[in-house]
């Protein structure tokens, strides 16, 4: 009989040196914009504890530190974590699951799961274990701030497809639908005669905000707040994100 191997997750292939060379003139304005929003509403005192969840190379984590605060950043990509202790030595950073943070109870006092890293798992009961983590990882009167995409915004403004010359050899195609409650897109690296040279996924479970809430209150989070924006507009159907603020009772 042959052997039947489970193929990878795609969030376990897809974030590797291709997919920083794709998002290398990512928006940092954007960063320091949310950051700012999220200090200006959470009043954190100084030397808070935060973990950055999925932080990527780091590039928001570095931020909290810089406000005094003393950081941890968890992702899941091995080349991630090393490419951001090379940048910014300081940095607690750790190769870890978000589905099982590895710390003790009560240890934080603020969650951040930023630029849609949530919604990765196949099964919805997997994407709440994630928040039953979080809620297990804070302290009480602890804060999640959870910046997620707007599925209406999404489902109103759909782009099928688009290709980026990221450099004379290296052309990236996107191409993205609505399937089974998930934004799909399916990308393809091009060489200077398109040939196709890497090709990943990227599986997103479209939450509605309303989903999201009731995934936290169930948890045991009181919403405390919802923006639609880095700006911190308030929510409508239109905002381009959805982020809401949960806080652990006391
Ligand atoms: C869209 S990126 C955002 C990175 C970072 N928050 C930022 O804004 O630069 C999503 C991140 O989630 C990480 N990730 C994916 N699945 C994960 C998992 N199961 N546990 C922890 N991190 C994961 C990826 O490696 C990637 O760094």
């Amino acid at each position: 009989m042959e052997s039947m191997q489970r193929e990878a997750p795609w969030y376990k292939k897809w974030f590797d040196e291709n997919y920083l060379l794709l998002y290398q003139h990512r928006n940092y304005e954007d960063a320091r914009e949310q950051v700012r929003l999220i200090m200006d509403t959470l009043k954190l005192q100084k030397g808070s504890i935060i973990l950055d969840l999925c932080c990527g190379e780091g590039r928001y984590t570095i931020l909290f530190r810089e406000f005094g605060h003393r950081v941890m950043g968890l992702d899941l990509s091995e080349i991630f974590i090393i490419r951001g202790k090379e940048k910014y030595p300081r940095l607690n950073l750790v190769v870890a699951d978000m589905g099982a943070i590895p710390v003790l109870p009560g240890r934080f006092d603020l969650v951040l799961s930023l630029f849609t890293s949530f919604g990765y798992f196949e099964e919805d009961e997997e994407n709440e274990k994630m928040i039953d983590e979080v809620h297990r990882s804070l302290k009480p009167g602890g804060f999640f701030w959870l910046d997620f995409l707007n599925t209406h915004y999404i489902e109103n403004n759909l782009l099928p497809e688009n290709s980026s010359q990221i450099s004379p050899s290296l052309r990236v195609v996107e191409k993205r639908k609505i399937k089974d409650r998930r934004i799909i897109k399916d990308i393809f690296f091009q060489d200077s005669q398109r040939e196709v040279t890497g090709r990943y996924k990227e599986s997103v479970r479209l939450f509605t905000r309303n989903e999201l809430e009731i995934m936290m209150k169930k948890t045991g989070f009181q919403v405390a707040g919802c923006f639609g924006n880095y700006r911190g507009d308030a929510w409508n159907g239109d905002s381009e994100r959805t982020i809401l603020v949960g806080r652990k009772e006391l």
